[in-house]
C-alpha cells in the first residue's frame, strides 16, 4: 500500500488547535447542524476561521470546516465516505488522544488483511482519500477531528446533497445500482489524486 495513495501531508499547518479544542469544549449540542447523520458534527466558527491562514484559504475557496467528534471507547466501522459523499477531505486531529486511523488494503490470507495507519503528527493538514475503506478506533478521551469537505461541485453529478440520495437517468431519487455505483465511486476516486497535484501546485 502506497500511503501517499491513501493519505497526503500538507505543507500548511494549523495554527487554531488550542481555540478549536476550547470551542469543542464548550459545544453541548454535537447533533445540531447535522450532515452526516452517522457523526456528530459541527460546524467551526468564522471567528476562529479567520485566525488561520489555511482555514481561511479554504473557506474562501468554498470548502466547509466542521469537527467530528468520537466518543471513548468506541470506533467507526470499516467504511467509504459515501454517505454526504465526500470524495475527499482535509484532516487535522486536534489533540493527541490515543487512536488508530486505519486504511484496508488486500487480503493476504484468509483471515488477514493489509492495513496503513494514518499517525496524525500535531497541527499537521492531511488530504485524505475518504473513498478507500478505512475506520477509526478511539480509545480513553473524546476525539475531535478538525474536518474540510470541497464544494458541492466536486460531488458526483447524481448526488443531490439537499436530498441525501442520487438521481437516475429519469431524475427520480433512487439508490443507485451496486453497477453503477461503482461507477460512480472510480470517477470520484480521481478527485483524491486531483487535490493532491493541485495542493503540491499550490504549496499549501
Ligand atoms: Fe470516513
Amino acid at each position: 500500500m502506497n500511503p501517499d495513495d491513501y493519505f497526503f501531508k500538507l505543507n500548511s499547518t494549523c495554527t487554531v488547535e488550542a481555540e478549536l479544542l476550547e470551542y469543542c469544549a464548550n459545544v453541548e449540542d454535537w447533533a445540531a447542524g447535522l450532515t452526516w447523520e452517522s457523526f456528530l458534527q459541527k460546524s467551526v466558527p468564522d471567528s476562529i476561521i479567520k485566525k488561520d491562514k489555511f482555514l481561511t484559504t479554504m473557506k474562501d475557496m468554498g470548502w466547509r470546516i466542521s469537527i467530528l467528534k468520537l466518543i471513548p471507547m468506541s470506533w467507526y466501522k470499516f467504511h467509504i465516505d459515501t454517505h454526504g459523499n465526500r470524495p475527499t477531505a482535509i484532516n487535522c486531529l486536534l489533540g493527541s488522544p490515543r487512536s488508530l486511523s486505519v486504511f484496508k488494503g488486500k487480503e493476504v490470507r484468509r483471515l488477514q488483511e493489509q492495513i496503513l495507519d494514518l499517525n496524525y503528527e500535531r497541527n499537521a493538514f492531511y488530504l485524505f482519500n475518504g473513498l478507500e475503506q478505512h475506520a477509526v478506533f478511539n480509545f480513553e478521551s473524546d476525539r475531535f477531528l478538525l474536518t474540510i469537505t470541497p464544494p458541492d461541485s466536486y460531488m458526483a453529478k447524481q448526488y443531490d446533497p439537499s436530498k441525501g440520495s442520487y438521481k437516475d437517468a429519469a431524475g427520480n431519487f433512487t439508490l443507485k445500482s451496486f453497477g453503477e455505483f461503482d461507477t460512480m465511486l472510480a470517477e470520484q476516486k480521481t478527485i483524491y489524486f486531483k487535490f493532491r497535484e493541485e495542493f503540491i501546485t499550490l504549496q499549501l
